[in-house]
């Protein structure tokens, strides 16, 4: 058995085969959440957190308690980090008395540097650029509701808002390493970097999916199976909320927007939300929202996606049947 050290800093991080293997594993999780307890004995991961965090918070640590793990949750205010040691030195001491290393921050750089001196796998819990985590627990949702993770591949996904922020880019990107329709929707100046809608190009070409960037709200929701969208003010992004919020309005998920999209589409948001902006109080609150399980499945698709990669490194594949 020969390991191989991976992490998973952006969506395409995984293949599309590796992505299938984390959400069977997840629905497993789903199923039973004791199916496998790799970090038992136990071993730490560490949980490092320089943004606020409610359910990353929450289903890492207890998500690496579920594996038998000890999750050593830190904030920015009491470490180091936070009063600016490198990177690289925060890793190798981490490294070496942890399994992993999860990491919500800035900017993506920092996970690329985080991840260059570990010898454990790094988890990006979310930068400016990219929630990898979110994605998988998106769609782990979409295979609960709609006949597991074998009827992702050719469905449409539709997200709506800010295009230029971590979870267009990571729908963009996860959407198309399964093998999605993916389309998102936003105003002028709030469209994704042009670099990312080439990669989420190419890997949907190899996948059988499609990408979609438009300004037409109209044209992103039709006969979509699933209806996303986010907060319009990202963390950091505060202050400009009043000016910020102008341009969106067009984007607002309400009843009419979901009206086009099929009958039975879910509507699914990472949270936080701000109810009577990005979303309705009708739909977020109302029959084809799946919000909860979206939340509850970031625990289920994380403790997978942990098990995956310590299993990638122990060269275990026991820990994947
Ligand atoms: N969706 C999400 O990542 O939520 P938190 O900011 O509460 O972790
Ligand atoms: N785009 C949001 C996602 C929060 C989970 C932010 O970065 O604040």
């Amino acid at each position: 058995m020969t390991g191989q050290l991976r992490h998973m800093l952006r969506d395409d991080d995984v293949t599309h085969e590796e992505q299938k293997q984390i959400l069977e594993l997840g629905m497993k999780f789903r199923e039973n959440r004791y199916y496998h307890r790799p970090f038992e004995g136990p071993q730490a991961v560490a949980v490092l957190f320089d943004k606020p965090s409610t359910r990353t918070r929450s289903s890492f640590a207890t998500g690496v308690a579920e594996l038998g793990g000890y999750p050593l949750v830190i904030d920015k205010s009491g470490s180091q980090l936070g009063r600016g040691e490198p990177v690289a030195d925060t890793s190798r001491v981490l490294t070496r008395m942890t399994s992993a290393i999860v990491w919500r921050t800035f900017g993506q750089d920092r996970v690329e540097q985080m991840a260059r001196y570990a010898t454990v796998p790094v988890v990006n819990a979310l930068t400016d650029e990219f929630h990898p985590c979110q994605i998988l627990a998106d769609l782990l949702t979409i295979a609960q509701f709609r006949g597991g993770v074998d009827a992702l591949p050719g469905k449409t996904i539709a997200y709506f808002g800010d295009c230029a922020n971590n979870m267009a880019n990571s729908y963009l990107l996860g959407g198309a390493v399964a093998g999605m329709h993916v389309r998102v929707a936003g105003p002028y100046g709030y469209l994704p970097d042009p670099r990312i809608v080439a990669d989420a190009e190419r890997i949907a070409a190899q996948t059988g999916g499609s990408i979609l960037v438009t300004t037409d709200p109209r044209e992103a929701a039709k006969d979509a199976d699933c209806i996303f969208t986010d907060t319009w003010v990202s963390m950091g992004e505060e202050a400009e909320y009043a000016v910020r919020s102008k341009p969106f309005w067009e984007y607002q998920v309400n009843d009419e927007l979901m009206a086009l999209a099929k009958p039975d589409a879910l509507f699914q948001h990472c949270l936080p939300a701000y109810r009577g902006k990005e979303v309705t109080e009708s739909v977020i609150d109302g029959p084809q929202s799946v919000v909860w399980d979206e939340a509850e499945n970031r625990l289920h698709a994380q403790k997978a996606l942990l098990t995956w990669l310590i299993g990638q490194q122990r060269g275990d594949d026991g820990l994947l049947s």
